[in-house]
C-alpha cells in the first residue's frame, strides 16, 4: 500500500516544480496488457534479442524479424491506454515546462494525446525504406505482406532503435537539453539497465534536481531516486495528480 505520505511528499514536490522532465519504460504498458522486455513474462524471457532486435539478424533473416514485430504489432493493436497513460498526459497540461520521453515503441503515449514528447527508441506504428530511409506510418494488423516493401521496391524495416544502433540525433539533442533544464524527473516503469537512457536519473541528481521513481520493484534508479514509490503506475499516477490538484 502507497504511503500518503510519499504522495503528498511528490505532490509538494511538483507543486514547486519548473520543468518535469518525465521518463516511462515498458511497465507503464504493462496493465494494457502488453508484455514488458525482462519482466516474468517479458519478451526477453521468451525470445532471443540478439535473433530478433539487431540490425544483423534483420539482415539476415527479414522474414522472422518481421514475423515477430508482426505479433507484437497485433497485441499493441488491440491495447488501450491505462490510467497510468492518461495521468502523464494531465501532467503535460499541468506544466508548461515539460517533456516526455518514453523508451516504448507502442505508440500509447501519443493515443492519448501526449505532444510535447520524445520517442527516443522510435515507434513500431513507423517504418523506414532500408534504401531510401524516408519514413512512413503503416498501420495494418496483420501486414498485407512480409517483408512489407516500400514503392522503391526495397524492404521496409520497422522505424525502432535496435541493439548495437544509437538513439536518433534530435531525439538525443532534445533529451539532453531537457535533463539540463529539468528541477524534477519522474521515472515510471523502467528498469533502468538500458543506456544511455538509464544514465538520465544520475545526470538530473548530478545537476541538483529532484528524482522520483513510480515501479513495482526496486531498481538500480532505486538507490538515485529521493522518493521511490512502489506499486503499479495505473494506480499511482492518477494519485499523484489527484494530491498535486488539491496542493
Ligand atoms: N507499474 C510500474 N512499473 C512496472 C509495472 C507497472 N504496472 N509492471 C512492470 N513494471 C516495471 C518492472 O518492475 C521493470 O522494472 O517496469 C520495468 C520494465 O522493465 P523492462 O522490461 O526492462 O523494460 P524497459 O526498462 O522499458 O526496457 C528498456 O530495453 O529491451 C529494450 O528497447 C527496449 O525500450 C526497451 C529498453
Amino acid at each position: 500500500m502507497i504511503q500518503a505520505a510519499d504522495i503528498n511528499k511528490v505532490a509538494t514536490r511538483l507543486a514547486n516544480t519548473k520543468f518535469l522532465l518525465v521518463l516511462t519504460g515498458a511497465g507503464i504498458s504493462h496493465e494494457s496488457g502488453i508484455p514488458t522486455f525482462r519482466g516474468n513474462d517479458g519478451l526477453w524471457q521468451n525470445y532471443r534479442a540478439e535473433e530478433l532486435a539487431t540490425p544483423w539478424a534483420f539482415e539476415r533473416d527479414p522474414v522472422t524479424v518481421w514475423q515477430w514485430y508482426d505479433w507484437r504489432r497485433g497485441i499493441i493493436g488491440k491495447a488501450k491506454p491505462n490510467p497510468g497513460h492518461h495521468a502523464i498526459k494531465e501532467l503535460e497540461d499541468i506544466f508548461e515546462n515539460f517533456l516526455l520521453i518514453t523508451q516504448n515503441v507502442d505508440g500509447l503515449h501519443g493515443r492519448t494525446g501526449n505532444a510535447k514528447m520524445v520517442e527516443i527508441h522510435g515507434n513500431l506504428w513507423r517504418v523506414r525504406c532500408v534504401r531510401e530511409g524516408k519514413t512512413s506510418m503503416l498501420m495494418e494488423v496483420p501486414l498485407p505482406s512480409i517483408p512489407p516493401r516500400c514503392e522503391c521496391g526495397e524492404i521496409l524495416r520497422p522505424d525502432v532503435v535496435w541493439f548495437g544502433e544509437s538513439l536518433p540525433t534530435q531525439a538525443l539533442e532534445q533529451a539532453f537539453r531537457a535533463l539540463e533544464m529539468c528541477d524534477t524527473l519522474m521515472v515510471v516503469g523502467t528498469s533502468g539497465v538500458v543506456y544511455p537512457v538509464a544514465s538520465f536519473p544520475e545526470t538530473v541528481k548530478n545537476n541538483g534536481g529532484f528524482v522520483i521513481e513510480i515501479n513495482t520493484e526496486a531498481t538500480p534508479i532505486s538507490n538515485i531516486a529521493d522518493v521511490s514509490l512502489f506499486g503499479k503506475s495505473g494506480d499511482i499516477l492518477p494519485e499523484v495528480v489527484r494530491a498535486l490538484r488539491t496542493q
